[in-house]
């Protein structure tokens, strides 16, 4: 065992999220516009993606210096072949104290309805969809391929019939484009079981063209859906949770804003990320990562690999949301230097 990690303002490494592929079937403005990630658009060649057993590898050394959680992103994860292979590796994992890992995955649900089951039963535990409307001709102009709302409908519900639950379902709500969608999708959602999840526009990468007057404050969205359905705030699940959470007060289960913008949550981040290619991370809006690729490829040993991971997250003093939100509103987003898209880092 490696010990137990801490950054330079306290904070310990307990979420690896991975980004599997830097692909996605769905163009949303917000994330991979479709100007920018055309045809000719240059994303990674297979050889430079981690395998299987890289990642597998990796994660067993980040779990030996604390990771519980791990997250599988992309870019949309499902596209990566044979997916289930990779889940069923970590599934076998554990924390050095013997439990389990939770493990779980972000999609755009477009291949869910398919997938779920192959998921469940190589070890995954849940998933957490992104859907940013429940109006069809809104939903198509969102992910800009015209993809039909009904089949992600529908990959929730396989999801949930197959028992990858709690599901928690992501949106994006982007002032003017659909946040007439916040109160059709809290209605569709309550009593199903599903989590629903607004999440402010963030200023991440460098070509979704962010504007602060496009962010609607998680205290709008409550204050829309109170007028409604009354609701009462609950604690966090665990330190460092993203989502602020709230429960129906009739019983209709539980919804969560997550507030990075207006509210930012650096205080108690506990997360990494790898990138597609093996680069390490250490904030969703940092411009460079750390190289573990060439540590897998190199001739090195786990024990060499960890002890140059751990001085790492122990120099980390990344905050980058609470900077950003002391800066005057119409700043635009701060930080110079060219920052990494989300499609590649890993949401
Ligand atoms: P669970 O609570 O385990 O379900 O996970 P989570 O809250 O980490 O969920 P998820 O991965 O769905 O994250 C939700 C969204 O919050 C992401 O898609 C991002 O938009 C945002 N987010 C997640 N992590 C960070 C972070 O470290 N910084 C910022 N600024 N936003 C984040
Ligand atoms: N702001 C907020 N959330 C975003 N996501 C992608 N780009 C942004 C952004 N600019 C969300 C997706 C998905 C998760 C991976 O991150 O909708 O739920
Ligand atoms: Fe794809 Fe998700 Fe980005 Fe949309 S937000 S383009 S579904 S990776
Ligand atoms: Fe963590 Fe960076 Fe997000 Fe802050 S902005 S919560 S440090 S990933």
């Amino acid at each position: 065992p490696t010990g137990l990690l801490s950054d330079t303002l306290g904070r310990p490494l307990r979420d690896l999220r991975i980004s599997v592929t830097d692909r996605c079937n769905f163009r949303c403005n917000y994330c991979m516009p479709s100007e920018v990630f055309d045809k000719n658009y240059a994303f990674l060649p297979q050889n430079s993606l981690l395998s299987f057993e890289e990642i597998t590898r990796l994660a067993k050394i980040f779990v030996a210096h604390g990771v519980e959680k791990i997250r599988l992103t992309g870019g949309e994860p499902l596209l990566r072949k044979n997916l289930e292979v990779l889940i069923g590796m970590l599934a076998r994992l554990q924390t050095p104290a013997g439990k389990p890992l939770d493990i779980t995955l972000t999609t755009n649900g477009s291949l869910l309805a398919k997938k779920a089951r192959s998921l469940k039963d190589a070890g995954l535990q849940r998933v957490t969809v992104s859907l940013d409307a429940l109006d069809d001709a809104i939903f198509r102009g969102m992910n800009d391929v015209d993809f039909p709302v009904a089949d992600v409908l529908r990959g929730i519900e396989v999801a949930q019939q197959v028992g990858l639950a709690p599901v928690k379902i992501n949106m994006v709500v982007k002032r003017c484009t659909n946040d007439g969608e916040i109160l059709p999708l809290a209605r569709h959602f309550r009593h199903s079981g599903a989590v629903l999840r607004f999440i402010e526009y963030m200023d991440v990468g460098a070509t979704n063209g962010w504007r602060m007057d496009e962010v609607l404050p998680s205290s709008q969205v409550i204050e829309r859906l109170r007028a409604e359905f009354p609701l009462a705030a609950i604690d966090p699940n665990y330190s460092g949770e993203t989502a602020e959470r709230w429960r129906y007060l009739d019983g209709g289960g539980e919804i969560g804003v997550i507030s990075s913008v207006t509210q930012a949550f650096c205080g108690e981040c506990n997360r990494a990320r790898l990138s597609t290619e093996g680069k390490l991370f250490l904030c969703l809006f940092a411009s460079q990562g750390h190289d573990l690729r060439a540590l897998l490829r190199g001739n090195y040993a786990d024990a060499q690999i960890a002890a140059a991971i751990g001085p790492i997250w122990q120099a980390r003093s990344d905050r980058y949301s609470e900077i950003r939100a002391a800066l005057p509103p119409d700043a635009g987003p701060a930080g110079g230097a060219k920052r990494v898209e989300m499609s590649y880092i890993g949401g």
